[in-house]
């Protein structure tokens, strides 16, 4: 077991938008969160992430309690996220945002960077091995030099996972990591999600892409009105009454 959420709580004023949420993911798994617009899995990630605190309940990773840390706690941790929407600097080039991505979790402090000291020298060498190194993991060795704003659509989406990659994480939260393309633009991301598994990164993943889920998750939770309503493998998820009528409707998704 890598991560535990037990009976996580967040309300927003008037809203429960994630309601006693009980969780497992095991190390080494892709894991997935599906279910409806408003279900709560965006928030589910802030929670974990740290971006909001939890009115209740907990989160651990590897039995550690990271209940309400900071988020860069949390990434210090081991748990790194993407975003719904591409949180890139597009006027950056693609090398750019993943130094910047390798900065912004790395330790060597104001004042080492100031005084360029031993240690801050260190870390640059690093960060430049860490960032060629997760490049050519993403498969844009080629467009390290381009302008984010000069990638495909595709290409941001799989540097934007390289952000997160970057920082060596032990679990890598991706929000819906193939939104807003056309199915045949998803395998790539698909192929990387696999790699990111076989790597031995634990994977979480909320997405809409019922046959891509099916294909990559070896545990799925379903979410409806911030509510768990199954969990399971993805045979098991995909013939659950419950789901079926919340979620799936008459979509065939064997
Ligand atoms: N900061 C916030 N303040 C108030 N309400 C919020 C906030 N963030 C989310 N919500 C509400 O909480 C509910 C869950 O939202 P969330 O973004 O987690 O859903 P989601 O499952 O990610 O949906 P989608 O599939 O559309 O991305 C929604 O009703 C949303 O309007
Ligand atoms: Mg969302």
């Amino acid at each position: 077991m890598l991560l535990k959420i037990e009976n996580l709580t967040k309300r927003f004023e008037g809203l429960v938008a994630v309601n006693e949420v009980t969780f497992q993911v095991n190390e080494g798994d892709i894991f997935a969160i599906i279910g409806p617009n408003g279900a709560g899995k965006t928030t589910l990630f802030n929670l974990i992430s740290g971006m909001l605190r939890p009115t209740s309940g907990q989160i651990y990773l590897q039995d550690e309690d990271i209940t309400g840390l900071k988020p860069y706690k949390i990434a210090q941790k081991g748990i790194a996220r993407t975003f719904q929407t591409t949180a890139l600097f597009d006027q950056l080039r693609v090398a750019d945002n993943l130094a910047i991505g390798y900065k912004l979790r790395t330790t060597s402090g104001f004042w080492s960077t100031i005084f360029r000291t031993r240690r801050w020298k260190e870390d640059k060498e690093k960060c430049t091995a860490k960032v060629m190194e997760t490049l050519s993991f993403i498969g844009l060795a080629e467009k390290a030099f381009n302008f984010v704003s000069t990638l495909s659509q595709e290409e941001q989406k799989r540097l934007a996972i390289g952000v997160a990659l970057v920082s060596d994480p032990k679990i890598i939260l991706l929000d819906e990591p193939t939104g807003g393309l056309i199915q045949e633009d998803t395998d790539g991301i698909t192929n990387l999600i696999k790699k990111i598994k076989a790597a031995g990164i634990t994977v979480c993943i909320i997405e809409h892409k019922m046959r891509m889920i099916m294909d990559l998750a070896d545990r799925i939770v379903v979410l409806n009105y911030g509510e768990k309503i199954a969990e399971g493998t993805p045979e098991e998820v995909s013939k659950d009454e419950a789901v079926i009528k919340a979620y799936l409707g008459g979509e065939y998704i064997a």
